[in-house]
This record gives C-alpha cells, sequence and structure tokens, in this order.
C-alpha cells in the first residue's frame, strides 16, 4: 500500500551556541519522512538531538541559544521554516500539537482546567458560544479519562496528580483534532502504571482521530508495542530508520542492537542489565569518524575516519555503518 506523507524533514541541521558563543552542530543533515495517520518512534539516548528535532517542526526552539542552519521541513507541501509566524500560528496547535514530558510545560499554574482548554479553542477561532464550548471542554475531559469531568473544570492544575494533568495536556492538544500529534517522552515524568495508560490513551486517541504521532522516548520497548515506522538517533545524526517489524527482525546498525540488547526482558532472568558502554559524546567532543566508533565494539579502522551516510538496505529499511555486510 502506497504511504502517504504528513510531514517531511529535509537536511535539517540545528547549531546549538554556548555561553562563549561557541556553536555546536548539535542536529546534523536530518531527513525523515511522517506517514499520515502513522506512529513513528524516534529513538536515542539522552542528548541525541530528539527534543531539538521536535522543537523545529514546531518553531519552538530556544531562541537565540539554537538556531536551524539548513533545511526543509515541508507539511503538506508548506516549508514551515519558510512561513511567517502569523500563519504558523495556524498551524500550530490547530493542525500540529504538541506535548511534552512535563505537563507543567503546557499548563498555566495560575487558569483553572476549563479557561485552558478553552483557551485553545479561542485561540483557533472557534465560533462557541458559552455552553458550546463548556459541553466541549467536558467531553474531552472525559474522553481522556478524567473522572468526575464537571468538577475538575473548575479545578486548577495543582489539584491534580501528574497522571491526570498529562491527560488534561492530551486533551488541550487534541482538541482541535490535529493531524500531527508530537509526544516528546510524554510518559517519562510518570510512574510505571501511569506510564502504561497514558500510551494507552494516546493509542486510542490516535486510532480515533486518524492522526500521525511522533513519539519520541528512550525506550524500545515502547516503540515495539506502538509504532509502524523507527528512526534511531544518534549523536545528532541518524543511524538507521525502518519499519518497526523489520527493524526489529533484522537490526543493522551496532547501535541499534545495544539499545535493543537494554530493553528489559522480564521473561528473561538475566544476572545483569546490559548498558550500551561509554555515553553519548557532548556536542563540543571532536570525533573524526562515525560519532558511534568510540562506543563500538565493532568499529574497524575506516569508522574512525570517515563519516558514514543512510544507505538503503531494503524497503523502507536505512542505515549508517560501514560494519554492514
Ligand atoms: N537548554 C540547553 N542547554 C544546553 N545544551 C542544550 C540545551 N538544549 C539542547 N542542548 C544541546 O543539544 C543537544 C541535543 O539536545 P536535545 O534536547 O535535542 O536532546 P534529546 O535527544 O532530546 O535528549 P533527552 O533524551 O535528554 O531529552 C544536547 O546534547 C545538548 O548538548
Ligand atoms: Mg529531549
Amino acid at each position: 500500500m502506497e504511504i502517504e506523507t504528513l510531514l517531511e524533514i529535509k537536511n535539517l541541521s540545528i547549531n546549538f551556541i554556548d555561553d562563549n558563543n561557541q556553536e555546536y552542530l548539535v542536529v546534523d543533515d536530518v531527513s525523515f519522512k511522517i506517514a499520515k495517520g502513522k506512529i513513528t518512534g524516534l529513538v536515542g539516548e539522552s542528548g541525541c538531538g530528539k527534543t531539538l528535532t521536535a522543537l523545529s517542526i514546531m518553531n519552538l526552539l530556544p531562541y537565540p541559544i539554537a538556531k536551524i542552519i539548513s533545511g526543509s521541513i515541508l507539511f503538506k507541501d508548506i516549508d514551515l521554516l519558510k512561513t511567517p509566524s502569523a500563519e504558523l500560528q495556524k498551524i500550530r496547535g490547530k493542525q500540529i500539537s504538541m506535548i511534552f514530558q512535563e505537563p507543567t510545560a503546557s499548563l498555566s499554574p495560575l487558569k483553572k482546567i476549563y479557561h485552558q482548554l478553552s483557551e485553545t479553542l479561542d485561540i483557533h477561532n472557534y465560533s462557541l458560544n458559552y455552553n458550546e464550548k463548556k459541553k466541549l471542554c467536558l467531553e474531552w475531559l472525559e474522553k481522556v479519562g478524567i473522572p468526575e469531568a464537571d468538577k475538575r473544570l473548575e479545578a486548577y492544575p495543582f489539584e491534580l496528580s501528574g497522571g491526570m494533568q498529562q491527560r488534561v495536556m492530551i486533551a488541550m492538544a487534541l482538541i482541535t483534532h490535529p493531524e500531527l500529534l508530537i509526544a516528546d517522552e510524554p510518559t517519562t515524568a510518570l510512574d510505571v502504571t501511569i506510564q502504561a495508560q497514558i500510551l494507552n490513551l494516546i493509542l486510542k486517541m490516535q486510532e480515533e482521530l486518524k492522526m500521525a504521532v511522533l513519539l519520541i522516548t528512550h525506550d524500545l520497548a515502547i516503540v515495539s508495542e506502538i509504532c509502524e515506522y523507527v528512526i534511531i538517533m544518534y549523536a545528532g545524526k541518524i543511524v538507521e530508520m525502518a519499519n518497526t517489524i523489520e527493524l526489529f527482525k533484522n537490526p543493522l546498525h551496532p547501535y541499534t542492537n545495544g539499545l535493543l540488547k537494554s530493553i528489559i526482558d522480564l521473561t528473561q532472568k538475566t544476572e545483569k542489565l546490559y548498558n550500551i558502554p561509554g555515553i553519548v559524546p557532548a556536542p563540543s567532543e571532536k570525533i573524526n569518524g562515525c560519532k558511534f566508533s568510540p562506543r563500538c565494539q565493532s568499529a574497524k579502522d575506516i569508522c574512525f575516519n570517515n563519516i558514514p551516510q543512510l544507505k538503503k538496505y531494503s524497503d523502507n529499511h536505512y542505515a549508517a555503518c560501514f560494519c554492514i555486510n
């Protein structure tokens, strides 16, 4: 079946500027597509550039410390990087919404839940009267599984648990029926049982609204459960991407293999959890060849002096590594 592209990032590079005005490349020539109505996972350890990539889609990069130095982001043929901010405002929060790890990043502590939800409707010019707006907000709180929704409409965020705040944030992101939801580690701050509930909620909403989701996570176990496609980032670059079944069946990059080995397998009573040796290099660290080579057990001479490019290995399966047979 033909895959329909909703958003395409082409050759995106982002520089990060430190206190001494030094610039470092933190997102390096990243290109990928998000398919319409599907869940795509963006995976990598901390500091790999996942959040900066996602923020650039929303034009929310922290100014002036991060800046896009090249690339384009096409959303249904509109280049978001060339779109005037007034136009972008209409797309952001309406056609593309984002949720973050910390609900406090999106919820105002000073406004009741009803005000926050209805404000989203006001911003996007929903011409509804007070009663219609209230009914819609109530419906959404119920949809995202908030008990006693009518009471919660009148509550302040601090009166709700972290999991409930996350549900409100999801309602706020989805009340406008976006075509793309970007979820940046939406469950990392929650305890494990709540994490599963929130992921199931995102999945249910994705099916109901038939929207695309870009799910950013450290956790390949989550990806295997809910994503159709996976993009693996390491130190600012894409090192592998494929559809999920193919990636789990036939992982090509040593980094992907390391991440897969680190998944907790509760059925195996292993002595010790696997960890990829070493850490992600800081952007200021000079590495000549493949950025993963210092941690890679398969690295050969060529890997220390040359940068591997993404190559196609099979339909929809790409990897950037000199060690693939
Ligand atoms: N506010 C900041 N201050 C300093 N450095 C930053 C900041 N934001 C991003 N960076 C730099 O940009 C790089 C990419 O950051 P980004 O937040 O995109 O990583 P990430 O993959 O989302 O990590 P995490 O999984 O921890 O959220 C980091 O290695 C860091 O060096
Ligand atoms: Mg992040």
